[in-house]
């Protein structure tokens, strides 16, 4: 498989065997860094990453990825880019320095435009339309801890069922075969063309796609259960209170963890989450009487938690990504 010099910028570029790859390479690359062996996949390469939003996971994740490897990291929070200077001319400047380039913003438009014009693989680190890095993270996450294909999951996205990790999840979820339910209310719409996108997608991959307000039968024998919170980055603070309004049935609590009748069955977490009081936004909004929390602590803690693993797993498959497509003999 060669993946040399592709862009990274959604899971909807990539077949099946071509994500199957990333995440084979994920896995040895994981496994190679606990047996203590040092990689030197990007040796003398140079990538630049540009956050227009915070970070923690994404951005370590890029950078310890690329050390590992023998490459190096600019972390890139304040240019010109967008202000005094226009992403084409930016994307040029970079891709004349850089061996590869990360993106972190508003506008999916952004990432395209700097894979446009740098010339060099350009990796898609959050917009908001999309998180093809959470995506492949969280299913190596899940093939660690359920012992069956990826095709035979049932995968519940509950909550904000319109936001950028659920899109990104979805478009992966169709392309291997799985079997995924967005959960919540009636009132929040998927894009239809995210929706048709992805009923096609199932067609061929032998997948579903489902989109349901009812928790008892989303939920039934559901494999893994996964939320967000529902206010994403870019979202006015004002949203909160209707959001919580909206969403709080399909808020992920231990009788809803109880419904999928399996012991087994994973809750998972794009993370930053709100399962507490101990971040100013969530104890700011408590204050103001709005309770922000899109999971009962009691499961974010529980056993069947695996948002640790995700959070470390963005680091392994990040660096797959960047070993695909940036470095030598993967
Ligand atoms: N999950 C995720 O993208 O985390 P950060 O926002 O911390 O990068
Ligand atoms: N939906 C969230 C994901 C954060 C990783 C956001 O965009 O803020």
């Amino acid at each position: 498989m060669n993946l040399k010099n592709r862009h990274f910028l959604t899971l909807k570029d990539y077949s099946k065997e071509e994500i199957r790859y990333l995440l084979d390479l994920a896995h040895q690359l994981k496994a190679d860094k606990k047996a203590g062996k040092i990689g030197q996949h990007l040796l003398g390469k140079n990538v630049c990453l540009i956050f227009e939003k915070t970070s923690t996971r994404t951005r370590c994740s890029f950078e310890v990825a690329a050390l590992d490897e023998g490459g190096h990291a600019t972390f890139l929070s304040n240019s010109q880019m967008g202000k005094k200077e226009s992403i084409e001319d930016t994307a040029k400047v970079l891709g004349r320095m850089y061996d590869g380039i990360e993106f972190r913003g508003f506008k999916q438009e952004t990432v395209e435009a700097l894979a446009k014009y740098s010339g060099v693989p350009v990796w898609n680190g959050l917009t908001d339309v999309d998180h093809p890095t959470q995506t492949l993270a969280d299913f190596l996450t899940i093939e660690e801890h359920l012992d069956k294909p990826l095709e035979d999951i049932k995968f519940v996205f509950t909550g904000d069922i319109r936001n950028n990790v659920c899109y990104g999840l979805m478009y992966g979820a169709v392309k291997m075969g799985m079997h995924f339910v967005c959960l919540g209310p009636k009132s929040l719409h998927i894009d239809p063309e995210v929706l048709a996108y992805c009923k096609e997608e199932a067609k061929k991959s032998g997948g579903t796609i489902e989109v349901t307000d009812n928790v008892d039968e989303a939920v039934k024998d559901a494999d893994v259960i996964y939320t967000d919170i529902w206010v994403s980055m870019g979202e006015d603070e004002s949203l909160y209170k209707p959001r919580v309004e909206m969403l709080s049935p399909y808020k992920v609590t231990q009788e809803m963890m109880n419904k999928t009748g399996k012991d087994s069955t994973l809750f998972m977490h794009c993370l930053p989450s709100f399962h507490d009081f101990e971040t100013t936004v969530a104890k700011t909004k408590h204050d103001e009487g709005i309770d922000i929390r899109e999971v009962e602590d009691e499961v974010f803690r529980s056993k069947n938690s695996v948002v640790f693993d995700e959070a470390e797993n963005r680091m392994h498959t990040i660096k797959a990504v960047m070993v695909a497509t940036l470095g030598k003999d993967a």
